[in-house]
């Protein structure tokens, strides 16, 4: 498996990602309607470009096939962490999560934040996140429950 910073050129890719990451795993623990909401079909692939080139992911690659992706900004906060429903528990979320720490120490960055589905919170407990506090969004007017979650990445923290 490769770790390799986003390319422009990689946006449909990283959408088949999300979409089957939502619809093949996430789906065991949302509703039908609240995975439509989430992760729709018809999502604009314009608006979707625009945002993954602002996130430049850290892209994961198998025999040259692209099965998962996560980001991390400036100020800690991961946006998107997604694995292909295709390539479940293979540590390639690990992989990503790695990756995601060395950055974070290359930027000085002292906690790592994001809003975590049901579906991945275990992992990222996993990962030494602990939940702040529990989540509602509104997506097309549906409600989904997340999880604001925190690592502190200070020496003795
Ligand atoms: C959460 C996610 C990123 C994990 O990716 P992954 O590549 O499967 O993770 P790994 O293989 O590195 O898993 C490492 C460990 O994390 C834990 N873990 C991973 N997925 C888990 C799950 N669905 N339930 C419980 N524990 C899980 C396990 O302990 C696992 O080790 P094991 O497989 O030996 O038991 C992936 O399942 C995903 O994309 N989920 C759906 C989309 C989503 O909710 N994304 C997050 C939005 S915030």
């Amino acid at each position: 498996m490769d770790i390799r910073r986003f390319r422009s050129g990689d946006e449909t890719a990283l959408f088949h990602v999300f979409y089957s990451a939502i619809h093949g795993i996430a789906s065991r623990d949302y509703t039908r309607d609240q995975i439509e909401a989430w992760a729709p079909a018809d999502l604009d692939p314009n608006l979707w470009a625009s945002h993954l080139s602002n996130l430049r992911p850290f892209v994961a690659e198998v025999h040259g096939e692209i099965v998962g992706y996560a980001d991390i900004q400036p100020n800690g906060y991961i946006d998107h962490f997604f694995v292909a429903g295709t390539h479940p528990r293979q540590g390639i979320g690990s992989s990503l999560m790695n990756r995601i720490h060395e950055e974070a120490r290359a930027l000085g960055v002292e906690e790592l934040t994001s809003d975590v589905s049901k579906t991945a919170e275990p992992f990222f407990a996993l990962h030494g996140f602990h939940v702040v506090e529990r989540g509602f969004p509104i997506r097309r007017g549906v409600m989904l429950e997340n999880a604001l979650m925190r690592k502190n990445l200070r020496c003795g923290a």
